[in-house]
């Protein structure tokens, strides 16, 4: 959760700092703030809301020094309030602190501060932090070494933190450097011409540099103009590896789109393309993957699968289940990452795990994985942010390749992770059982998914009319079975998520055990209806709904002919392989979501109480 930037070298720090939160807002958007080092004191600027109300503040704070720090938060201790906006100064005015986690043992530490005379001004667990630091900071015996006594300042005070951290600090003595550290919380360096800077995403730092590096868990970094250093918290030095970021900023752009969710609704059929390039074999039989680091001989002694995500990622894991046992007939397992970790399941010896995760950053998915490699478990991960933390840790994995997805709503970092997933399949089957012509054929049905997605997203103008007579509703059911059941599960996390209405998924048959008692004229249902062996059953489904006047939208294959007047609404998808049918399907729904949301006049990139990726508990 929340951005972090700082910036240090010979441009005015605050508009520098103002632009990359703007890129970062997605992560959280309570409030937002500016410090920045000047005339020897601390001038800060914050403000509740989006950055934009940041910007108008700091204007009346002349922020002219060419060092400073720059947050926005996601709300986890104290209101929404400019007071617990960050940064924070601590009560003898020697630190400023920006800080994306929560510091668990925060009370203890206060406790000991009042005692030692420090004071505070918010409710935050960020604040008894900077104040610690300023503690050790003013303990620590100046010497002939400026820079070690603010690094060790730092590192004694982390030592004391419990919980999880990114921060980044500015001490009054010490102009021109930034200390910064983690702890389950994202920061990348960005090295610079001249200049050092470090944020919580590379979108807020592109447009300076495109060479980065990956701080690690444990790890303090000390950036000043010219250069910098790594030690770990234990005092170790560390040599830092210089990573090259392949994309621009144009990527992370919302170009001519309304919201970011539109542009990336739209740019699924390219990023479909460039998640399966280079990704078939020769022979056109079968799935390659460079980077899994296990060999062919350990995946077929595998006996159980096991998949760990949250949210969007976990379905996705739920439709790769579905193809996985249909094709490798491997036992596969999802579970919620946050349950998983706490729930000590038995687990079988020649079990191999997943990790999805867009971000990478995911906490719970992250402390899922070391749970599982602590176990002793190979665990492979399936992301898009290319030098995540959870793509770090793992044993090997594989990239989406989509480009930055920015929206809050996940769209594109979805469909390409079935895309994967159903790559995974035909891989370990072809390991296996699967034929070779089978492999061809699955081969041929997958490289058609970016056309048919193409395709389905013709229906867009017919959607957002669709949408304009559903957007009053206050509930949703969609309903779909099989592969089609967690797209039912997406579509109504999506309409939750961006609309504010209350949606629920479901397989299409359990609804008579329950949810049926939702059903009148006043609750709509999405029914999947495709094509094949389902289909009789799910129009008894929809016949159950319609008996009880629920108005029906039905997303149909080409081909399937309803009964007349069942259904209020038809969207009709193509017809296709039943591997790419949930990456066809979900497309309707997205624009139904997106366009519902925009009726509602919803802010559908930042939606309320949600952040790009969950880095707390
Ligand atoms: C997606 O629309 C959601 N915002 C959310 O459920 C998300 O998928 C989840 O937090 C997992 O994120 P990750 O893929 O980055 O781990
Ligand atoms: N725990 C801190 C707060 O509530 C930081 C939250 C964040 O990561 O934005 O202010």
């Amino acid at each position: 959760m929340c951005g972090i930037v700082g910036y240090v070298g010979k441009q005015k720090a605050a508009p520098l700092i103002i632009e990359g939160l703007k890129r970062l807002e997605y992560r959280g958007y309570d409030s937002a703030g500016v410090a920045v080092l000047q005339d020897g004191k601390f001038v800060v600027a914050k403000k509740t809301g989006r950055v934009a109300n940041l910007e108008q503040e700091a204007t009346r704070h002349r922020l002219n020094g060419t060092h400073g720090i720059g947050h926005t938060r996601w709300a986890t201790h104290g209101g929404v309030t400019d007071a617990n906006a960050h940064p924070h100064v601590s009560s003898d005015g020697k630190i400023a602190l920006i800080h994306n986690g929560v510091i668990e043992n925060y009370v203890a530490m206060k406790k000991f501060l009042l005692e030692k005379g420090y004071t505070f001004k918010s409710e935050t667990d960020t604040e008894v932090l900077c104040n610690l630091i300023a503690y050790h900071y003013a303990k620590e015996p100046a010497g002939a070494n400026g820079d070690s006594r603010f690094v060790e300042s730092v590192r004694k005070s982390l030592r004391h933190a419990e919980g999880t951290y990114g921060i980044v600090v500015m001490a009054i003595d010490a102009p021109g450097e930034l200390v910064t550290a983690r702890k389950g919380s994202p920061l990348i360096l960005g090295i610079g011409d001249g200049e050092s800077l470090v944020a919580s995403d590379v979108s807020a730092l592109i447009s300076r540099t495109q060479n980065v590096v990956y701080l690690k868990d444990g790890e303090i970094a000390h950036l000043r103009e010219q250069n910098f250093s790594i030690t770990t918290l234990s005092s170790g030095a560390v040599s830092p590896v210089v990573d090259k970021v392949t994309w621009s900023i144009k990527d992370a752009e919302r170009g001519d789109h309304a919201h970011f969710m539109e542009k990336e609704i739209f740019e699924q059929p390219v990023a479909l393309e460039n998640a399966m390039r280079g990704r078939f074999s020769e022979d056109g039989s079968t799935a390659n993957f460079g980077g899994l680091n296990i060999t062919a001989n350990e995946l077929r002694s595998i006996d159980r699968l096991v998949f760990l995500a949250c949210g969007t990622a976990l379905h996705a894991c739920m439709v790769t289940e579905h193809l996985i046992e249909r094709f490798a007939r491997i036992p596969v397992e999802c579970d919620y990452a946050s349950e998983f970790r706490y729930r000590n399941s038995p687990l079988f010896h020649n079990t191999l795990f997943f990790a999805m995760s867009q971000s990478g950053e995911t906490i719970d998915t992250l402390a899922a994985v070391r749970e599982a490699k602590r176990k002793g478990y190979k665990v492979l991960a399936i992301n898009n942010v290319v030098g995540s933390t959870i793509a770090r840790e793992a044993d090997g994995g594989i990239y989406q390749h989509v480009g930055p997805e920015v929206g809050v709503a996940s769209t594109k970092a979805f469909t390409s992770q079935l895309l994967i997933g159903a790559m995974l399949a035909l891989y370990l089957a072809r390991l296996r059982d699967m034929s070779f012509s089978d492999g061809t054929q699955l081969v041929q049905a997958l490289k058609a998914a970016p056309d048919l997605v193409r395709t389905a997203l013709k229906e867009a103008p017919r959607i957002r009319e669709i949408a304009k007579r559903y957007a009053h509703y206050t509930d949703m059911l969609f309903l779909g079975r099989l592969s089609l059941f967690p797209i039912a599960l997406e579509g109504a996390l999506k309409l939750k998520e961006i609309s504010y209405i209350h949606a629920e998924g479901y397989p299409a048959a359990e609804m008579k055990h329950g949810p049926i008692a939702l059903i009148s004229e006043k609750c709509p249902s999405v029914f999947f209806v495709p094509k094949g062996e389902m289909l009789n059953k799910i129009v008894s489904s929809m016949q159950e709904i319609k008996a009880r006047k629920g108005p029906i939208i039905a997303v149909v294959t080409d081909g399937v002919e309803l009964p007349p007047a069942l259904a209020d609404e038809v969207i009709t998808i193509p017809d296709c392989h039943e591997a790419v049918l949930p990456i066809v399907a979900s497309i309707p729904v997205q624009l139904l979501s997106y366009y519902i949301a925009v009726e509602r006049g919803c802010d559908v990139d930042k939606p309320r109480n949600l952040a790009k990726s969950v880095t707390v508990e």
